[in-house]
């Protein structure tokens, strides 16, 4: 069977309230279970109320856990910023990673350019300048805290 390609998917959203560690640890640990089953892996960045995911896997897995996260009452007004296919797993060792983000760095990445010129391929030339920055951010600052 040939093997399904792979899709990638970045949203911003604004918390409902102020998310406490323990609503984060909940959150977290709901998602990584449902994430491993489905083989979606990705980032979850959190600051000043904020938050930017980025979800990989095959394009129906992610829609499915998108779905399903459009459905939380922790968040609301849940905006994509960029989707499209992709040519390998960035986040392969993370079901859900997680990184508390200065404000400025998610201000930073929701007011990012992200829509590509040329379709997303694993080329760093053509990755969007949104893109770019939550992957410097990750690599440079974001260590699994939780
Ligand atoms: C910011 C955010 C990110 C989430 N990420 C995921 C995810 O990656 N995978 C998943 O299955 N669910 C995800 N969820 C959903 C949660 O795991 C959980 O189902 C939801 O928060 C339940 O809360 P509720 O019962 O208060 O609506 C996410 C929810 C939020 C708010």
């Amino acid at each position: 069977m040939p093997v399904a390609p792979l899709h990638a998917l970045v949203y911003q959203s604004q918390a409902t309230r102020p998310l406490e560690a323990s609503d984060l640890d909940m959150l977290l640990l709901d998602a990584r279970i449902n994430n491993e089953l489905a083989n979606v892996t990705g980032a979850l960045i959190y600051g000043n109320q904020q938050f930017v995911q980025y979800l990989e896997g095959t394009r129906a897995d992610v829609e499915q856990i998108y779905a399903r996260i459009t459905r939380a009452s922790q968040h609301h007004r849940l905006e994509i910023l960029e989707q499209g296919r992709v040519d390998a797993r960035r986040f392969q060792r993370w079901h859900m990673g997680f990184a508390d983000a200065p404000q400025g760095v998610v201000q930073q990445l929701s007011q990012a350019q992200w829509q590509r010129e040329r379709p997303w391929v694993e080329d760093e030339s053509s990755t969007s300048r949104g893109l770019s920055r939550l992957l410097a951010f990750w690599k440079e600052e974001a260590v699994l805290s939780r």
